[in-house]
């Protein structure tokens, strides 16, 4: 005998986690779409101060932090809600939402927990192929919705082919939706893209009462470690999220850095001036290495490595000169490699190493 889980448990695929967490040696960590730059300093003199009072309970409402997001984006406090990263978000949402004859749709590939959602809940996951460009198909996912559909997932720039969908796709997209579908916008990557303002996106929310924008502080703001997401749309959505998941989510130290930084966005603007210049850096490497990427808009390149080369063994062969990036076969896609953008010398330790691995064979 022994104890016994549920069969959506078995369902649920195990997150495919970056393999560079058990590595000792000198790295160079490309794998998780994390900036290489610190929090700023304002940000951790801010989580010093908050040390002393670990002994309290964090704020359940996370107010203070909630009216500086509502007041960074023209949105009243009402429609902010906060996570334990924006994937606690995705997860409140999939168990407020979804269950057994529900659907959910988005495209694929695309964020490795998006799975996750139909496989808790018992719904249904209808997943469309990028095209070929690697960018969604939203001519495609519209066909896909039934009266059975409760979430759209449209992840803006995509995670992991880079690519943007312009706000106007989006907003003709959502029109032409039934009303009670949810569109969730999946902007963890949006201050990266040069296609436009990233706050265009929030004239969706003053014309559809069934979009939800998803943002985090884990890419630009560098907060990954510390986890806070969050989510700008219905009031409905945010009283459903924090009716399903435990109260204190969000622990006392990201609250107090995540309202720290939503407060420097000329930082914001400052990385993503450097991202954008490594971008083009790391782009042109490898196009001088007769490789195809998409064209990103987020910190990270999607790479076709072509048919003759084999993925695990240029992964392997980076691996081996002490760079971890990610394989595509693990989300989806074999025969790509994914590489987060980091510092000048980091992507050169990139472009370097990836010389070597593609001489290996
Ligand atoms: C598309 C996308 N959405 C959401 C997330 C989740 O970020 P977090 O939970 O750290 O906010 C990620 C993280 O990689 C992502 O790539």
């Amino acid at each position: 005998m022994s104890i016994e889980f549920t069969r959506r448990v078995e369902a649920i695929p195990v997150y495919p986690a970056a393999e560079s967490y058990g590595y000792e040696g000198e790295l160079t960590k490309l794998a998780s779409n994390e900036t290489p730059y610190p929090p700023h300093p304002a940000v951790l003199e801010a989580v010093q101060g908050a040390l002393g009072t670990l002994n309290r309970y964090p704020d359940p409402t996370a107010a203070v932090l909630r009216r500086r997001l509502a007041d960074r984006h023209g949105v009243p406090q009402a429609k902010v809600a906060v996570g334990n990263g924006s994937c606690e978000i995705l997860l409140a949402a999939a168990q407020a939402m979804l269950e057994p004859g529900a659907e959910i749709v988005y495209a694929w590939p695309s964020f490795s927990m998006y799975p996750h959602l139909a496989a808790m809940t018992g719904a249904r996951a209808v997943t469309v192929p990028l095209d070929a460009a690697g960018a969604h198909d939203l001519d495609a996912l519209a066909r896909e919705v039934t009266v059975a559909t409760r979430i759209v997932l449209v992840c803006n720039p995509n995670n992991p082919t880079a690519t943007a969908l312009a706000v106007e796709e989006i907003d003709a997209f959502v029109a032409a939706l039934p009303r009670h579908v949810l569109v969730i916008v999946d902007e963890a990557y949006v201050e990266f893209s040069v296609l436009q303002d990233p706050d265009e996106s929030l004239r969706l929310l003053d014309r559809h009462p069934n979009v939800v924008l998803l943002r985090t502080f884990s890419k630009v703001y560098g907060l990954c470690g510390l986890r806070a997401g969050y989510a700008l749309g219905p009031e409905s959505f945010r009283l459903a999220v924090d009716r399903v998941r435990q109260p204190f989510s969000v622990n006392a130290l990201a609250q107090t850095a995540a309202a720290e930084a939503v407060r420097h966005q000329d930082e914001v603007e400052r990385r993503v001036e450097r991202i954008v210049i490594e971008r083009l850096h790391v782009q042109d490497g490898l196009a001088e290495r007769g490789l195809a990427v998409t064209d990103s808009q987020a910190n990270f390149s999607w790479v076709a490595l072509g048919e003759d080369r084999d993925e695990e063994a240029v992964y392997a062969g980076l691996a081996r000169r002490g760079v971890i990036v990610r394989g595509g076969g693990a989300l989806g896609a074999p025969g790509h490699l994914r590489v987060t953008y980091g510092t000048r010398a980091e992507n050169d330790r990139f472009l370097t190493a990836l010389d070597g691995a593609l001489g290996d064979g």
